[in-house]
Parts: structure tokens; sequence; C-alpha cells
């Protein structure tokens, strides 16, 4: 796992734990082995620590995280470091994160390639630096700079980092001869230097800085367990010295790995990547190339489709039945490429490239020429059935034909072409250029390799793929109606809509469904509703009295001069009272507990369908896309891991009350969720059969 060269008096450590090479038990001890022995060897003066593949370290082993820890501790190997009487330079090849990073600050130099990257994203696992990261970070660029890239744990490049001083020198050609070069020049001076001697940068102007940050970064988050922990630990650093401060970071990291928005948040980054690995599709399903690709509609789906497109380098033409719609399309991508340009987000030779990738057209003649066509027209079956079976003359041999559906039946779709294995679903999540997540349908016949291709595609695009099956709504919105139908009902029964609202963002949405309705346009709901079935009695009233949301100044709230809070309308409470008195429901009061429950279980409920239906594969797949698509705290891990946290028993027992008190015998616990209840078992431990 550490491989080792020693040559003019130089041993070079190389890490190769693939993929990442993360410092989980076997590495460390090899790791402390190996250096323990270039410390020992006397033809050693300096030594260097380089890494394999395409990252330096991805950081500790999350897997080991709550479980027993295997000597030798990555803090014990850093102590060593910071001991070694030969100097250590860290090669940084890739990316270097958490434990990576802070392995490298603990050596005495360090130079990077220009590609990697630098973080301590620990703060998205819910926890915070755990081996000398929020000590060793503030003595090199001040905690004024520290405590920021801490709290977000973002990444910045070999080129920033050299500029804040986290690296010494970014190295253009060969990395390990310039570390080799580093190390000799500091054994030949005599001197080494330890990060945690440093403490120019710990000013008082520093020091007075972060302070300022951290108050405000802990009332943004109160209930962020981990920020607050983060602030006490950079805050030890300034008033002890590093070995007590070291130890508050310890104590504080070792309470926040049995944290429960630790626990989730770590799930939740194991689930994305499960979610990568489809039962039954092999890894070397062969692929289909994809050089171009066109997308049918050039409405907000499609332009944000082609712009995912465009940004991840593949041509893409946008096609339209008529010339002004095409217009408009294009108009409104160029508006939000020069948008992110004038902010910064993107150069303005990066907006020219992008803009350059996207051409329009008239006619569906158009789609032939590419690989994958992506079509984003109108929600309505007769529509999509009509161009799919258009293109089923139009694309070449081998294309791809896709349907952003969010609802419909692929299946269906597929069967007006002559080949139905090259047809799967595509639902993008609005706006598309920005949301990761893509429920990927995989179609009765759709063939692997074109699933496959999909897959791969969406992580071209820079995407989260997950695989669904066919049904209406797939997953998400499938899941979503219970909510949406549950909202409803909660209303009757005597909850308002900013009750509702608040529950839910206290249960840690950013917006609540009524706000999150009124946003969206009431008007959408209603109308798929006339189309597919359904009553909403209190938002199907308010939209036939033209209260749309946001767009009409007002819908279940209002908002006056263009506000964009909405604001409680007596009004619609009236309404309210009144739909509920001829349905002959009695009003009461709700807790947020209580709205919660109503509204999350029935969403649980289904996914537990879901699961029977083999819609989804997994749970933790759909974890992955209420994370991901809408806005499920990640904190919570989503609905069917917080389901267990819960506790399933609770959940099937109050789901059997709500379906009493209503007489929707829906409401019922699903087999699955029933069985599982009984036995005391928990969705973590449930598989396909
Ligand atoms: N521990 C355990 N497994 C890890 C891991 C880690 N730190 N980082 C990645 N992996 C695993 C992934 O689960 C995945 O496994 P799989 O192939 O079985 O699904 C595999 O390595 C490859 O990961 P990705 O698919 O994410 O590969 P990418 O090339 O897309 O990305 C990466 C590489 C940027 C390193 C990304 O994996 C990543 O961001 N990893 C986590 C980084 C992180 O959070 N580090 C901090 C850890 S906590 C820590 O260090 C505590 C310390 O302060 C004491």
């Amino acid at each position: 796992m550490v491989r080792q060269e020693v040559d003019g008096g130089v041993a070079v450590l190389t890490l190769a734990n693939p993929p990442v090479n993360a410092l989980g038990a076997a590495l460390r001890a090899a790791l402390d082995g190996a250096l323990a022995q270039a410390i020992a060897d006397d033809s050693v003066r300096a030594i260097v620590l380089a890494a394999e593949g395409k990252v330096f370290v991805g950081g500790a082993d999350i897997t080991e995280f709550g479980k027993l820890q295997q000597p030798p501790s990555l803090p014990d190997i850093l102590d060593r470091l910071d001991a070694s009487p030969k100097p250590v330079v860290a090669a940084i090849n890739g990316v270097a994160l958490g434990g990576g990073l802070e392995l490298a600050m603990a050596c005495h130099g360090r130079v990077s390639a220009p590609a990697a990257k630098l973080g301590l994203p620990e703060i998205k696992l819910g926890i915070i630096p755990g081996a000398g990261g929020t000590q060793r970070l503030p003595r090199l660029i001040g905690p004024d700079a520290a405590f920021p890239m801490m709290l977000t744990g973002e990444q910045v490049s070999a080129e920033t980092a050299a500029a804040l001083g986290i690296v010494d020198a970014v190295v253009l050609g060969d990395l390990v001869a310039a570390a080799r070069t580093r190390a000799l020049e500091i054994a030949d001076s005599g001197a080494l230097p330890r990060v945690r001697d440093r403490a120019e940068k710990l000013t008082p102007e520093a020091r007075e800085k972060f302070e300022a940050l951290a108050a405000e970064a802990v009332k943004r988050d109160p209930d962020a367990t981990n920020v607050h922990a983060l602030a006490r630990a950079v805050r030890a650093g300034l008033e002890q010295d590093f070995d007590a401060a070291v130890a508050v970071e310890r104590a504080e990291f070792r309470t926040l790995v049995e944290d429960p928005r630790s626990k989730a948040l770590r799930y939740a980054f194991f689930a994305e990547r499960e979610a990568a690995r489809v039962p039954g599709l092999p890894k070397d399903t062969p692929r289909r190339p994809i050089h171009a690709a066109a997308v049918i509609g050039a409405g907000t789906m499609g332009g944000g489709i082609a712009m995912c497109f465009a940004n991840a380098g593949i041509p893409v033409m946008v096609i339209e039945t008529e010339a002004g719609a095409l217009t408009r399309g294009l108009d409104r991508v160029k508006g939000l490429y020069a948008g992110s340009a004038k902010r910064g987000s993107i150069t303005e030779a990066q907006r020219d490239e992008r803009i350059g990738r996207i051409t329009g057209a008239i006619g569906l003649e158009h789609a032939a020429q590419a690989d994958i066509v992506i079509e984003a027209a109108f929600e309505d079956m007769g529509v999509k059935r009509e161009i799919f079976s258009k293109l089923d003359g139009i694309a070449k041999p081998g294309a791809i034909l896709a349907s952003n559906t969010s609802y419909l039946d692929v299946n269906a779709i597929a069967a007006v072409t002559n080949r139905p294995q090259d047809v799967l679903g595509l639902h993008f999540f609005s706006p598309a250029n920005v949301m990761r997540l893509v429920e990927v349908v995989r179609a009765e016949k759709t063939a692997p390799d074109v699933l496959a291709t999909a897959l791969d595609l969406g992580k071209r695009l820079n995407k989260l793929p997950v695989t669904v099956g066919v049904c209406f709504g797939f997953v998400g919105n499938r899941m979503l109606e219970r909510r949406s139908r549950a909202g409803e009902r909660l209303l009757l029964e005597g909850a308002l809509p900013h009750e509702v609202d608040a529950a839910v963002t206290g249960f840690g949405f950013r917006m609540g469904p009524f706000a999150m309705s009124d946003l969206a346009g009431l008007d959408i709901g209603w109308r798929s509703r006339k189309d597919f079935g359904g009553r909403a009695p209190v938002a199907d009233s308010l939209a036939e009295m033209g209260r749309y949301g946001q767009k009409t100044g007002r819908g279940f709230y209002l908002y006056p001069d263009g506000a964009r809070t909405g604001t409680r309308d007596p009004e619609v409470e009236a309404l309210i009272a009144r739909v509920a008195a001829e349905h002959g429901i009695a009003r009461r009061s709700f807790s947020p507990d209580d709205i919660v429950a109503r509204l999350m279980y029935p969403m649980v409920n289904e996914g537990a369908r879901i699961l029977e239906e083999g819609i989804a594969a997994r749970p933790s797949d759909i974890d992955t896309i209420w994370i991901n698509g809408y806005n499920w705290p990640a904190w919570r891990g989503g609905p069917m891991h917080w389901a267990d946290t819960v506790g399933l028993k609770t959940v099937a027992e109050a789901l059997s009350r709500f379906a009493a008190e209503t007489g929707d015998d829906s409401q019922e616990p699903a087999p699955l969720l029933k069985k599982l209840a009984e036995d005391g078992g928990r969705f973590a431990d449930w598989k396909a059969a």
C-alpha cells in the first residue's frame, strides 16, 4: 500500500490505496511503518510523501467512522511526522481532502501539481476536521481565511492554495522531483519548519475577523452542531497551546461522529455513490458514443438541458416548431450565460464557447445527426407520441431517444417507435442547468447499453443520475403527490398554510409546500389534475379564482408589490374554513410534529410501495432522489432513512390511525412497511428479493 524507494538520500513513500487513497487502517499502518523505516535509515536525509493515481488522499476512511478504530490513528501518525528529525515534503498530485490535507499540513513542506484541489470538506459530513486541520490551517493562512474554508468545505485550486500559503509552490513539471529538491533544501538548512510552531498569521485583526465570521455562521445555522464545534475548535487554537487545542478538536470530532446529523450525511454520501450501481447492469456493459445531442423544445426545460450539454463540451441543437419560440428560448439561454459571466462564475471566453455549442433549428428532421435526442416538449402523451413516431423515421440508427417527461408512461412512448430498445426517460429537474438530479427511467424494453450510456452521460453532464422504473410520476413526483394530498387534507382538517409551511421549514426544508406552490404557480398542479384526474379542493378553488401564486401577486399567500415572501390572507383562510364546512370536516389544531408526520409518513408509505414494485432498486436511491431533487434536508438523510430513525413501528401505527380518521384506505401502511414494522426492521436492511 505504500511503495518505498530510496535514492540520493531521499526516501520517496508512495501511497497506493485506490480509488482515492482513503486513510483506512491498512494504509495508516503501512504509512506509519514506512515513515519509521525511513526515519531509522541512515542513508535517508529527507522524505517525500507522494501518491499514486489521480487523487493525493481523499481523506480519512469514512466507512470506519463510528466503529472501533484500529491503531495507528491518523493524529498519532501526524504527531510522529511533527517529531520527525528529517524533513518530510508532500507531493500533492491531485485532490487532497480532509485527512489528506491534514496529512500534507503536518509535513515540513508542500508542493502541488497545477490540477490539484485542496480542502477540508468535513463540515459536509456533519463533522469537523479531526486530525489537526482546525489548528494547522489557521496557523498557515490565518483563522480569518481558514474558518470560512472549513465552514463551506469548498476546495481551492492549487494556484489559490499557493497564494494563500497552504502550499509552498505549484510545480509544472516533475512533481516528485521538485518535492525531492525541496526536501533536500530543508535538510540542508538544518531547520525543520513545522506548521504547529507558526504564529505569525494569528494576529489580533485575524482573530477579530474570525470571531465576527463565527458569530455570523452560528446565527445563520443555530442548529448545526458542527458549525458551533468548528468555531470552538478554532478559538481553542487562539487561546490555548497547540496540543491542548488539538485535544479540544479531537473531543469535538468524536462527539460529532456520533451525532445523528453526521450519520445521516455520511449515509447520504454513500447513498449517492451506490446509486451509480444498477442491479443487473454489469460494469462492462458497452456504451454508445455520444458526440452530438439534440433537444426538442426551447422552453425553460429544453433550454436548461441544452445548457447542460454545452457546459460539458457537447454540441447540442435545440429544435422548435416555429422561429419565435426558438429565438425566445435561445435568447433566454444567452441571458443566463451572460448573467453567469457577469457574476464571475464563468469567464467571458467560457460564456462564448458555451453559447457557441448551442445551435437552433426549426423542424424535427434536424435531429438526424444527433447521438441522443431529448424530447422536452409539452407534457402531453399525444404530443410526445407524435414526436417519437416522427423521430423514429428521422434519428440515425443507434441514436438514443429520451423523453424528459415528469409523469408519463415511457413504455407507451417507446411503443410508437420501431426501436423501443433505444428509448428511455431522462427526467431533469428545474432549473435543469442547476439541479443535479436526473431520474433515468428504464422502460420495459430499454437496452442495457442505452441505460449504461445514459448513466455515463449523466455523469459527464455533472449530474446525479438515479435509475427508476416506469410508473406515474416515477419516484420523486409520485411521492410528492402524496405529500400534496396530505397538505390539502391538513388544511381542511384545521391547519393553516403558514402553520404547515412553518412546520416543514422547521423540519429543515428551505420552503414549505404552500410557499412552494405559490412560487411554482398554482395553475400547473390545477391543469395537471384536470388532465390526469385528482382534486385538491383548496388549491383548485384558488386557481379558479385566478390566484396562481407569486406571478399573480396572490395564491395561498399575498405578495403585494412584487414581494417574494408571502403574507397571510384572511380571504384564503376563510375560503379554507368554507371548503372544510362544505365537506363536513370539523377543524382542529395540529402541532408542528403532527403536521410533519401527516405530511411525510404518507410519502414514506409510497416509498415502500415503490420498493415493492421494483420502481426503485433500494431505499437509498429514493433518499438520493429526495435530497437532490426536492431539497429534503440532507442532514435528515432522505425520507426512508428518516423513517428508520423515527422507527417504522411508529410510522406504521400512525398511518393506520390516519387511515381510520379519514376513511382513506390508501393511507394504510403498505405491506412492506407493515412487515418491517412488525419485525422491528429498518429500510436500511431491506434488500430486493
Ligand atoms: N472514505 C471512504 N471511501 C471513500 C472516501 C473516503 N474518504 N472518499 C471516496 N470514497 C470511495 C467512494 O465511496 C467510492 O466508492 P465506490 O467506488 O465503492 O462507490 C470511491 O471511493 C470513489 O469515490 P467517488 O465516486 O466519489 O470518486 P470521484 O473520483 O468522483 O471523487 C473524491 C473523488 C473527490 C475524493 C470524492 O470521493 C470525495 O469527495 N470523497 C470524500 C472526501 C471527504 O469528504 N473527505 C473527508 C473525509 S473525513 C476526514 O478526512 C476526517 C479527518 O478530518 C479526520
